[in-house]
C-alpha cells in the first residue's frame, strides 16, 4: 500500500477571488473578504483553500498574468492581508494553496520590460523571441489557445515574441536555467510564508521545444519538475496539483508516482473533454455519453492505483458548472447536484470543489456578449462570427462551456447582487440568486451544502473511503453510475442515477441481497439491497457492507 499523506483524506475548495467576496464595495471580490468567509468555510470541512492567483497584475486574464509574484494586486488587498489570510485559515485547520502561473508572465512583469529593450539584454532569454521570415510574417503558423497567432511582433526590438495565450502573457523559456532559478527562488519565498502548496497553471506546457512546435509533454517536462521538487517544496509537506489538460494516464503516473518525486497529483481533462467536440472543441458542446465517462473513469481510477494519485473534480474556473452539465439545473437541481458529489466524492483521489458548487449554483445565460467579461470568450466569439460563424450559435457554445458561467459571483444571500457586495459586481451575478444562495442552503438541513459537508467528513473518518481498491459495475448501463470500493473485508456500493428517469439495475450475484447501512444519499436510506435496485430521478447513495472475498 502506498505511503499514507494528510492530503488523502482532505477535499480542497477553490476560491476565484474576484468573485467570492467583496468586503469593502468596490465591485471586486478580495482578501479580506475571503478571510470574512472562512468560518463559512471550516464549517463545510475542506482542509485546503486553493486560491486563484491574486498576485499583482494588469488583469487580463483575470490575474493569470501576473506582473509580480512577490506582490497582491492592490484591488485583492496586500501581502500584509495575504499572511493574515494563511495564518486564519491556519487556526482553522485550513492550508492556502497558491497558483503557480509560470508558463507565462504579463507583459508589464520587469523581466519582460527588460528583456524587450534589446536583443543583447542579459533577460531576453527569459522569454522565447525569434526573427521574422523574410515577408515580415510570423517564424511558424502556431496558433494561441486564446485565437490568433501564437506570435507577436515586438516592434522596438524587432523580433517576434511566443505567447501561448493572450498577447499579454509572453511565454517564459524555461529551458534558460536563470529563469528557472529565479521561480525556484520566488517559490520558497511563498514556501517560507507558510503556504500548503501549489496548484500549477498548464503545468505540461513547462518543458516545450518551440522549434519543434511540441508544446505539451516536452521531452524534458520530468526533469524540469524533479528539479522543481529538489530545489522547492520536495523537503516539505505540502499539496503539489499540476493543471495537464494532456495527461493520459501513463503521463499522469510519471507526474504523481512519488517515487519519482514530482507532485502529488494532476488535474486530467480527459472526462471533461468528452464533452466537447474533437475538432471545434468546447465551442461545440457534445452531449454527455454516460457509459464513455464511466469507461474513462474506471481507467482512470484503477491505472493510477497504488502508484500515483488521481484529482476528483467537475468543474473549475475555467469550465461550465457541474449540475448544469452534468446533472438538471431546474426541477432536480438539488437531487442532481447531490449525485453529483456522491459520485465524485465517492471515488478514490483528492476531491476539489469549485466556489459555489456546494449550494448547486448554475451556469448563466446572459443576453448580448457585451454583458461577458471572459477575454477566451470575447476573443473567440469576435474571431469565429468574423469568420461566419453565426453569432447565436457562438453564444449557444458560451451559455454551454464559457468560462464566464464558473465566475459569476458567489450566491451569498437574496440580498441585491447575490450579497457578494453593495455595488454592481464586475460581472453581473446569476439571477437565480434570489433561489440560490447560502443564506438558504445553511437555513435547510436538507440541502446540497450539508450533503457536501457529510461526504467531506467521510473522508476525514474512512479509510475504505480514501484507499479502498476500484471496481466498475454495470458497465453497459445507460443511465446509472454504479462501483466498488473494497478495503479488508468492508466494502462501499456507490450507486448513482444519471437520469431524471427512474431506472432499475440488476447488480452482479455477488452483490444481492445485502444487509448493510446506507452512509449517505439524496433520498430515503436503505437498509438491504435487492437484486433489483430501484432508483429515482437522480438518486443516489453509498452503502456499507461486510464482504468476504475482498481483501
Ligand atoms: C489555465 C488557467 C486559465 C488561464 C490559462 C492561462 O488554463 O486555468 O484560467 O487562462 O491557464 O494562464
Ligand atoms: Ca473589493
Amino acid at each position: 500500500m502506498q505511503q499514507k499523506k494528510w492530503w488523502h483524506h482532505a477535499v480542497v475548495y477553490q476560491v476565484y477571488p474576484r468573485s467570492f467576496y467583496d468586503s469593502n464595495d468596490d465591485g471586486v471580490g478580495d482578501l479580506a473578504g475571503i478571510i470574512a468567509k472562512l468560518d463559512y468555510l471550516a464549517g463545510l470541512g475542506i482542509e485546503l483553500i486553493w486560491l486563484s492567483p491574486v498576485y499583482q497584475s494588469p488583469m487580463d486574464d483575470n490575474g493569470y498574468d501576473i506582473s509580480d509574484y512577490q506582490n497582491i494586486a492592490a484591488e485583492f488587498g496586500t501581502l500584509a492581508e495575504m499572511d493574515e489570510l494563511i495564518a486564519e485559515a491556519g487556526r482553522r485547520g485550513i492550508r492556502i494553496l497558491m497558483d503557480l502561473v509560470v508558463n507565462h508572465t504579463s507583459d508589464e512583469h520587469p523581466w519582460f520590460i527588460e528583456a524587450r529593450k534589446t536583443r543583447d539584454n542579459p533577460l531576453r532569454d527569459f522569454y522565447i523571441w525569434r526573427p521574422a521570415r523574410a515577408d515580415g510574417s510570423p517564424p511558424d503558423a502556431q496558433r494561441s489557445y486564446f485565437g490568433g497567432s501564437a506570435w507577436q511582433w515586438d516592434e522596438a526590438s524587432g523580433e517576434y515574441y511566443y505567447h501561448l495565450f493572450s498577447r499579454r502573457q509572453p511565454d517564459l523559456n524555461w529551458e534558460n536555467p536563470g529563469l528557472r532559478r529565479e521561480v525556484y527562488r520566488m517559490m520558497n519565498w511563498w514556501l517560507e510564508r507558510g503556504i500548503g502548496g501549489f496548484r500549477m497553471d498548464v503545468v505540461d506546457l513547462l518543458g516545450k521545444q518551440v522549434d519543434r512546435g511540441i508544446t505539451s509533454n516536452g521531452p524534458e517536462l520530468h526533469s524540469i519538475l524533479q528539479e522543481m521538487n529538489r530545489a522547492t517544496f520536495g523537503s516539505r509537506d505540502v499539496l503539489t496539483v499540476g493543471e495537464a489538460w494532456s495527461a493520459t494516464p501513463a503521463i499522469a503516473k510519471q507526474y504523481s508516482d512519488p517515487a519519482r518525486a514530482e507532485l502529488s497529483m494532476v488535474f486530467q481533462f480527459e472526462h471533461i473533454s468528452q464533452t466537447f467536440d474533437p475538432e471545434a472543441g468546447k465551442w461545440k458542446p457534445r452531449p454527455f455519453d454516460l457509459p464513455a465517462f464511466k469507461r474513462c473513469m474506471a481507467k482512470w481510477q484503477t491505472a493510477l492505483d497504488g502508484e500515483g494519485w488521481n484529482s476528483l473534480f467537475w468543474n473549475n474556473h475555467d469550465l461550465p458548472r457541474a449540475v448544469s452539465k452534468f446533472g438538471d439545473p431546474g426541477r432536480y437541481r438539488v437531487e442532481s447536484a447531490k449525485m453529483l458529489a456522491t459520485a465524485l466524492h465517492g471515488l478514490k483521489g483528492t476531491p476539489y470543489v469549485y466556489q459555489g458548487e456546494e449550494i448547486g449554483m448554475t451556469n448563466v445565460r446572459f443576453p448580448a456578449i457585451e454583458d461577458y467579461r471572459d477575454l477566451e470568450s470575447l476573443n473567440l466569439y469576435r474571431e469565429r462570427t468574423a469568420a461566419g460563424m453565426p453569432a447565436a450559435e457562438m453564444m449557444k457554445g458560451i451559455y454551454q462551456n464559457g468560462r464566464d458561467n464558473a465566475r459569476t459571483p458567489m450566491q451569498w444571500s437574496g440580498a441585491a447582487y447575490g450579497g457578494f457586495s453593495h455595488v454592481r459586481p464586475w460581472l453581473q451575478a446569476n439571477p437565480n440568486y434570489a433561489q440560490i444562495n447560502v443564506e438558504a442552503a445553511l437555513n435547510d438541513p436538507d440541502s446540497i451544502f450539508f450533503h457536501y459537508q457529510r461526504l467531506i467528513r467521510l473522508r476525514k473518518e474512512s479509510e475504505l473511503l480514501v484507499y479502498g481498491d476500484f471496481v466498475l459495475l454495470l458497465e453497459e448501463h445507460a443511465q446509472v453510475f454504479a462501483y466498488l470500493r473494497r478495503l479488508g473485508g468492508q466494502a462501499l456500493a456507490v450507486v448513482s442515477n444519471f437520469s431524471g428517469q427512474c431506472v432499475e439495475c440488476v447488480l452482479p450475484v455477488s452483490l444481492r441481497d445485502l444487509d448493510g447501512e446506507s452512509l449517505i444519499s439524496n433520498y430515503a436510506p436503505r437498509e438491504r439491497l435487492g437484486q433489483t435496485v430501484s432508483l429515482q430521478p437522480y438518486e443516489s447513495f453509498i452503502f456499507a457492507f461486510r464482504c468476504e472475498d475482498a481483501d
